[in-house]
């Protein structure tokens, strides 16, 4: 595997598995930071709407000269943009946003209640039209799936969902492999809350990385594509230089028991049309 190793979804379309988050990163810092990561060799990078930063995103995207064809985008519907007609202006203004004749994905942020399926009809327009190669969700746990089962024409190519060692929806995992929806892992790295807990600073030991290398491997192995978010070069080089060890079975399992369902962001239940 290299950096830029890609996975195949469920639309024949190819996902690097490794990308560049870049939710908080303000907007005024977000060029810098996705230039540099193009430097460094990601060719995935995933905002939204409500990042307030897809500007920058496409302009660092527009400069770097790297063809387009070669880096994947991804947006995001905000809350307060969901219905049929809604989503489709949404969608628009951040195509123009990013500068970009089509996205490569596009997403619905959070499952806002009762209404995402109508939000969903947009997305699949959006898809028919050409103008976002792949759709899915975010933040959909197994249950909004299978309500927006019953009214979809098109399967969501992913599911993208806060995921890390020490929160994994077990459920939803399952019934996106039994789909074929690939999974993306948001705040994979558990927002570098528990980087010091004693089996990753263990495991780091072991296969001389660090605990963040460790963790991203994880999501590579159980084949999450994973988007860690750094403003930091340094640290942005140390997480996609992950495809040169390998974590044996043992440590996998270890690692998948640190599961205790611990959040550091909001629940999928809970949604509102906050800000
Ligand atoms: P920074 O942007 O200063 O590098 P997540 O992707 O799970 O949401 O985590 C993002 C957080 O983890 C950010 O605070 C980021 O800070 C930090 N972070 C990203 N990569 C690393 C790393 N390799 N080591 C330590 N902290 C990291």
């Amino acid at each position: 595997m290299n950096p830029n190793t890609t996975k195949r979804l469920n639309n024949g379309k190819q996902i690097p598995q490794l990308g560049l988050g870049v939710y908080k990163v303000p907007a005024e810092q977000v060029y810098e930071t996705v230039k540099n990561a193009l430097e460094l060799g990601y060719r995935h990078i995933d905002t939204a709407s409500f990042y307030g930063n897809e500007e920058g995103v496409g302009k660092a995207i527009k400069d770097s000269g790297i063809p387009r064809e070669e880096i994947f985008v991804t947006t995001k519907v905000w809350n307060d943009d969901h219905g049929f007609e809604r989503a489709q202006e949404a969608f628009a203004k951040s195509l123009n946003r990013l500068g970009l004749e089509y996205v490569d994905l596009y997403l619905i942020h959070w499952p806002v209640p009762t209404i995402f399926p109508e939000t969903w009809k947009a997305l699949e327009k959006v898809y028919k039209d050409g103008a976002a190669k792949a759709i899915g969700v975010s933040n959909f746990l197994d249950h909004h799936l299978q309500e927006l089962a019953r009214t979809q024409e098109v399967q969501p190519a992913v599911d993208q969902i806060e995921l890390h060692p020490k929160l994994v929806e077990t459920r939803t995992i399952n019934y996106c492999h039994e789909k074929g929806i690939a999974i993306e892992s948001w705040s994979p790295l558990g927002r570098a809350t528990y980087l010091d807990d004693p089996l990753l600073v263990k495991l780091g030991e072991k296969y001389k990385k660090s605990p963040a290398q460790i963790i991203i491997r994880w999501h590579l192995q159980r084949d999450f594509v994973v988007i860690p978010k750094s403003t930091n070069s340094e640290r942005q080089r140390e997480n996609i230089t992950v495809f040169d060890f390998h974590l044996d079975e043992r440590d996998m399992k270890l690692l998948d028991q640190m599961d205790e369902g611990m959040r550091v962001g909001s629940h999928p239940n809970n949604v509102s049309i906050q800000k």
